[in-house]
């Protein structure tokens, strides 16, 4: 009897792909070349966002939106308890505290009432989240507006986890316009919508979260004048002024990107 594997993931490549990887490979960049510039611009667009940031993947790009908006040892970030281990271990990479708001049965995506019911709860008891990261689940739209109306009273940052709904809408806009957040994560994992291999891209219309983001994700470093102790001594010169982190992704991933976003 034959047995029929259902495989856990499939990607798509095509010979476009395999062209576009290959021009890469033959050019003078593998890293840090102008197909980053390329992917971010291309989903930014696509999303509607102002601001993109390509990384090595999501967890990364989780890690550093917590860290761009100052989380820290002592603050609390919820999040859904339907997703992958990364949504959380962000808030504990900066050493914050993580908690779980639960779905709703019918979406399981997370649930304004349990939301509502642990706000109050927590804000009687002084233990507000700093961070709010709900989860697109499976392509499927949280509900936004809801969110954003409950925790807004209270400061609270939203970061959606988008990882695996790049392409699906919102109230007539792009899951990743952030028009309803303050940070959105893409992953681009094989098992995503698209993919780049491993990969994942934050977006963003705040250009203080962007500038952030740039330098977390190498090191730290900035050749921006603006952002230096001291002066310039030429277009060379950088320092680092945050310990950053190497979290970038290639230029043959990022050509693998450009390539996927056609479709
Ligand atoms: C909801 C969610 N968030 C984050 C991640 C982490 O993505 P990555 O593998 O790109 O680090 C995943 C991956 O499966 C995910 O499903």
């Amino acid at each position: 009897m034959s047995v029929l594997k259902i495989p856990y993931g499939k990607q798509n490549i095509n010979e476009e792909d395999i062209k576009a990887v290959v021009e890469v490979l033959r050019s003078d960049w593998l890293t840090q070349g102008p197909m980053i510039e390329r992917f971010e611009k291309t989903v930014a667009e696509y999303c509607g966002a102002k601001f993109a940031v390509a990384v090595s993947n999501a967890t990364a790009a989780l890690h550093i939106a917590c860290l761009a908006v100052g989380l820290k040892s002592g603050d609390i970030l919820w999040t859904s308890p339907n997703t992958f281990v990364a949504s959380s271990n962000c808030g504990l990479y900066c050493g914050a505290s993580v908690d779980f708001v639960d779905i709703d049965p019918k979406t399981y995506n997370m649930s304004l009432q349990a939301l509502q019911e642990k706000l109050d709860l927590a804000s009687s008891m002084g233990k507000l989240p700093q961070i709010l990261i709900p989860v697109h689940f499976a392509g499927q739209a949280c509900e936004m507006e809801k969110i954003a109306n409950l925790v807004k009273p209270y400061g609270i940052t939203i970061i959606e986890d988008a990882s695996h709904a790049i392409g699906g809408e919102y109230k007539g806009k792009k899951i990743g316009s952030c028009a309803i957040s303050d940070m959105t994560v893409f992953s681009f994992h094989p098992v995503k919508i698209i993919t780049t291999g491993e990969g994942g891209m934050i977006l963003t219309n705040r250009e203080d979260l962007y500038k952030i983001l740039i330098r977390l994700r190498t090191h730290g470093i900035t050749r921006d004048p603006l952002f230096m102790d001291g002066e310039s001594h030429g277009p060379w010169y950088y320092q680092q002024v945050d310990l950053g982190f190497n979290y970038r992704i290639t230029d043959l991933q990022a050509a693998l990107g450009v390539s996927q976003m056609k479709r």
